[in-house]
This record gives C-alpha cells, structure tokens and sequence, in this order.
C-alpha cells in the first residue's frame, strides 16, 4: 500500500468516527428536539378515524357524510377535495391546489380519488338514512350527489370504512380462500369499468416485470422524486401539522428529520426500490387491475367508486391492500401493460396488489371544517 492510499484510509476512518460522533449527536438531539412525546400520532390517529356523534340537525348530518367521504383512499394523501354542502346535497370539487402535477398530469389519479371519496360518502348516506342521485362531472368540474331521507341501510361496507388502509408492509404469502375471492369477483361494477384478477404465477411475474419498470423509471426521474419527497412527513411532528401527506411510519419506515429523510429517498436506487416492491408482490397472494373503456374525468371517478368499493369489501373480509401504480402512471408503459394483460380496448387505471397482513400505523386527514367550501 502506498503513503497516499493509507493516508487515505486513515483519513477515510477519521471521517466515519467524525461521522459518528455527528451522527451520534445528531440522533441524540433530534431524539429531543424532534421526537415530540407530547405530540401524540396514534390519538390523532384515533380521533381522525373515529365516527362522529350521532346528531339530528341536517347541516351536521352532511358534515357526518363529509366525514367518512375523507376516509377515502386518495394519491398520495393529498386529499385533492373540497365540498359545498347544499340543502338535500353535497358537491365534491377538486382542489387543483393539492394535485400532483409529475405522477398524475392529467388529473386522472386525482379523479380517481375524487371517485373513491363518492363512494364512501353514498355508503354512508344508504348507513344513515339516504337516498343518493349522484351527477358526473361531464359538463360541470364537479360531482353532485342528491340525497333524499329513506330507511338506514346498515351494509358491512359502512362498517369498514374506518378499518380499511393501504398496507403497504410484505404480506404473509398465504392465497386467500376461494370463497371469498369469489365473493370479491362477484362485486357489483360501475357501467364501463372492469376488475381484472392477476392470481397464477406466470401472469403475477409479467405483472411484475412492469412494475420493475416502472420503478426504475420513476426514481431515475428526480422530478418524480422531488415531489414523492414534497409528500413524505418523515416523522409525527410534520405529519401532525399538515395532517396530510404520506407519513413514513405508515409505510414501515422510521422517523427522522426532514434533512435526513431527504438525503436517503434522494439516494435511493432506482433498482433498490424496485427489489423492494418484488418482494412485496411476491408476498401477495395476487392482485388486481381495475380497467376501464374510456378515459375522461366521469370514468375516473366510477374506477375510484369500484376501487373504493373493492377496497372496502376486502377488509370486511380481513384481506389487505396496497396500490403498485408504476406501470400505469409511467405513460410509456401503460399501453403496453394493457396488451400485457389482455385488456384488449380497456385501459388500466390502478393495480392493486392483495393478501394478509397485519395493519399497519393509520393516516391521518384533515378536519371537515378544513375541506368544506
Ligand atoms: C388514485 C390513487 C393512487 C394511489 N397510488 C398509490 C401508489 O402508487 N402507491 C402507494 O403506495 N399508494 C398509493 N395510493 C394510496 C394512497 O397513498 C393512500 O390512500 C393514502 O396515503 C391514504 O392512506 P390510507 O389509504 O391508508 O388511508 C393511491 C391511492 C389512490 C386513490
């Protein structure tokens, strides 16, 4: 070894004790500083995701239904809605202002959650007594749902929409019982949006064959990456203040300062995320695409009903979920994933990967007085 190289080696371990030490103290301070004992996650958590009193008066009745609407799942937990309560009616709106303008340009994913906003709100209106007429958006930027007083009608969706979540953790490899499948394929659709069930083996690895694609273009696009990172709460204290946002400890990550945060989805590797997300499809038992005939915002929001439908269905059936969009979101691929998968003249809208899993850490939303127009 010459002097420079072991000169370099003593300086190279130099650095990493620094860096230690650093880091050390760093950890230590944000133990303090960041960690926040008094902020409490999990009773937010609880509070967020709780049913709201029982109340007669009409207009806390439609702040009821606004409630379990945000329960929703939505892209990224951007919550992109507002709603205007009319008398016999709710409005759902987009809020532009929360769009994800690399991932969705098109507003197609915030449609979609729009969508499965729709159909927690009309399960929740059948649960509390309500007819619902629902307008879509073809004319007008925003969906109407008339309601009219009728009997309850209790259903075991209602009773899942505060259980069900996006579980992203690796699942336990176990298929799920053929009954139940059954009763998942059997669910009823919206007019011009199919399920298409991914559950043999060769089928699951053409499935993931794109979605190692997609993960590989994603993270090798830094716009991409700088809005997932514009996403992230990377611990409870910013998660508490924005309640929105993907918070990483619902994903299986541990909380750490932005600054940190950043540096390390900043360096993650294109291959890296895609060996991640391999393992979490494998883990599945299988999965699903919703497709739909055309592509226009009123569509959109019938696959967001489905999916939310679906959604819901499986966690009454203690069967977990979680989203694994690459494919469809990466325009360059989703033609072909289309052709892959026999889809003929349907196009793909989401793909969704399900199995058992324990539940993981919940989300959080905003207030209704905070999404009311
Ligand atoms: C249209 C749409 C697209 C989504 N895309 C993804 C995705 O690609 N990856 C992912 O992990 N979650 C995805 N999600 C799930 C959301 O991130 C999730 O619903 C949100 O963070 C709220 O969490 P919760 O569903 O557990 O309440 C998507 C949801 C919707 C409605």
């Amino acid at each position: 070894m010459n002097t420079n190289q072991s000169r370099l080696k003593l300086s190279r371990r130099d650095f990493l004790k620094i860096l230690g030490v650093a880091g050390g103290t760093a950890a230590g301070g944000y133990v303090l500083s960041e960690y926040t004992p008094w902020l409490d996650y999990e009773k937010q958590a609880e509070d967020t995701w709780m049913a709201p009193e029982q109340n007669s008066n009409a207009s806390m009745q439609l702040r009821t239904l606004v409630h379990y609407a945000t329960l929703a799942a939505n892209g990224h937990n951007t919550q992109p809605w507002k709603f205007a309560l009319k008398e016999n009616a709710i409005e759902i709106h987009p809020d532009y202002s929360r769009q994800l303008a690399v991932v969705d340009p098109n507003h197609r994913e915030l449609w979609i959650s729009l969508g499965c906003a729709l159909e927690n709100l009309v399960i929740a209106a059948q649960s509390k007594g309500f007819t619902t007429e629902v307008t879509y958006p073809n004319a007008t930027d925003y969906i109407n749902i008339r309601l009219k007083s009728d009997t309850r009608l209790s259903s075991p969706l209602f009773d899942a929409i505060p259980l069900r979540q996006n579980t992203r953790s690796e699942y336990d490899g176990q298929l799920v019982k053929s009954v139940d499948l059954d009763q998942l394929q059997a669910l009823p659709l919206e007019p011009g949006v199919v399920l298409q069930f991914i559950t043999n083996h060769t089928d699951l690895e053409t499935t993931l064959e794109y979605v190692n694609q997609g993960n590989l273009r994603q993270y090798a696009d830094t716009k991409f990456v700088d809005e997932l990172i514009q996403s992230l709460r990377f611990n409870k204290k910013e998660a508490l203040a924005s309640l929105d946002g993907l918070y990483t400890r619902c994903s299986g990550n541990p909380e750490v300062p932005r600054w940190l945060g950043q540096i390390f989805v900043a360096g993650t590797k294109p291959q890296q995320q895609a060996d991640v997300d391999a393992k979490k499809l494998r883990s599945s038992a299988g999965a699903f695409v919703v497709a739909s005939e055309s592509d226009d915002k009123s569509t959109w929001v019938r696959a967001g009903q489905v999916y939310q439908r679906m959604a819901l269905k499986m966690t009454a059936l203690n069967i977990k979920s979680a989203f694994l969009n690459q494919p469809i979101e990466v325009a360059a691929l989703r033609s072909q994933f289309q052709g892959a998968l026999g889809l003929a003249a349907y196009q793909p809208q989401l793909l969704i990967r399900f199995g058992y899993a324990d539940p993981m850490p919940r989300s959080l939303r905003r207030a209704v007085e905070q999404v009311l127009m």
